[in-house]
């Protein structure tokens, strides 16, 4: 378990990247809830937290070949990318963001 930042240093509707567990993290906030994907794009090695947020269908689309994965699953729904990233569970505690490796595949 990890706590990474204050939600109020997170903007809703951008990712963030962190590292938890030595593994590159996206953390999302989407209005007050956060999300935490492996920043690696499955496809090639992009960071997806330079890519834009989709907030109403929570998802990050990879700026390099335009997969969306979602926030919640980590699945992508287009291509080139077939293959999903790891989810984190992330969770708002007392105003802190806090990241635990486990969430679905
Ligand atoms: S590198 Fe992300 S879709 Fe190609």
């Amino acid at each position: 378990m990890s706590t990474i930042c204050k939600l109020d240093e997170l903007t809703s509707g951008e990712a963030k990247k962190f590292t938890v567990d030595g593994t590159p993290v996206a953390v999302v906030r989407v209005e007050d809830k956060v999300y935490a994907i492996a920043d690696t794009c499955s496809h090639a090695n992009i960071s997806l937290s330079e890519g834009l947020v989709w907030c109403d269908s929570l998802q990050i689309e990879c700026f390099k070949h335009g997969s969306a994965f979602s926030l919640v699953t980590g699945k992508p729904d287009t291509f080139p990318a077939t293959q999903p990233v790891e989810v984190f569970n992330a969770s708002v505690v007392n105003g802190d963001v806090v990241i635990t490796r486990g969430g679905a595949q």
